[in-house]
């Protein structure tokens, strides 16, 4: 059953939402057009995160250990309830250095920040892992990227730079469910479940992928829940645990 927040968490990411510098954002994440982009993205980022934090509150226990691989503005109201609601301790990491900057100045209030590293150098083990839009980076893994969302170009496509970037993102996909403590929860992108399920296969792990998604304000990816070492009737179905379009 769905649970509501309550109304601190929702003022304290209303608070956090008004403190952010969307003009630096806006250099950020566009290379145009950033102001009308904010304008634009800020509501529905708010809004959407808000309900996935709700349909995530039901799902985590209280005081865990939540992983987050590319946490960024729209990772903010789940961030908050987690910290704030379940007394989760988050780990949010984002390789973009100026980006963790104006984030935690927005956060300064709050008691979690974001950590610019690379998110394979979390230490201990998590229950919930985070990984959204961050396999498919086109900033870090551009040919992948490009096939991942079915924008590859067959007459400049260079396989041999995606094999590279294949090697990169198993090596990421491994570090990162290798700290997960099962069963536990992996919250992900539709584009990204085959990595995930293809972990689990090769690890001999059930996993569960469920039927829902949600949709996002800023990559735009649907996001939906992937339960990792619990064994059910379900979580062995061929095309449905294993295989890559869900
Ligand atoms: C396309 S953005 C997605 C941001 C956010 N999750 C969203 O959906 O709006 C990808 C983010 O993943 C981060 N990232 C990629 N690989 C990472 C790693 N190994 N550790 C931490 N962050 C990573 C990048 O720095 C970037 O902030």
């Amino acid at each position: 059953m769905q649970r509501r927040l309550q109304a601190h968490t929702k003022r304290a990411i209303a608070q956090i939402f008004s403190q952010l510098d969307y003009a630096a954002l806006g250099a950020i994440y566009c290379d145009e057009g950033g102001e009308a982009f904010w304008r634009d993205r800020r509501g529905p980022c708010q809004t959407l995160g808000l309900k996935l934090a709700e349909v995530l509150l039901a799902r985590l226990p209280p005081q865990g250990r939540s992983l987050y691989v590319g946490a960024g503005v729209a990772e903010i109201p789940i961030l908050a309830m987690e910290a704030l609601e379940l007394q989760q301790t988050v780990a949010a990491y984002n390789l973009r250095s100026e980006e963790v900057l104006v984030l935690n100045q927005a956060c300064a209030a709050h008691s979690f920040q974001f950590v610019c590293a690379d998110a394979c150098s979390a230490e201990g083990s998590f229950d919930h892992l985070w990984i959204v839009s961050a396999l498919n980076d086109p900033e870090r893994f551009p040919e992948l990227s490009s096939l991942s969302y079915g924008r590859a170009n067959p007459t400049t496509f260079d396989p041999a730079a995606f094999e590279q970037e294949r090697k990169a993102v198993l090596a990421l996909t491994d570090a990162c469910l290798s700290k997960l403590s099962l069963p536990g929860l992996v919250t992900t992108s539709i584009e990204e479940i085959p990595w995930i399920t293809d972990w689990c296969l090769k690890n001999n792990i059930a996993c569960l992928v469920e039927e829902e998604d949600y949709p996002t304000a800023i990559v735009e990816d649907p996001i939906c829940f992937i339960r990792v070492g619990t064994e059910t009737s379900e979580s062995r179905k061929v095309g449905k645990s294993a295989s890559p379009g869900r």
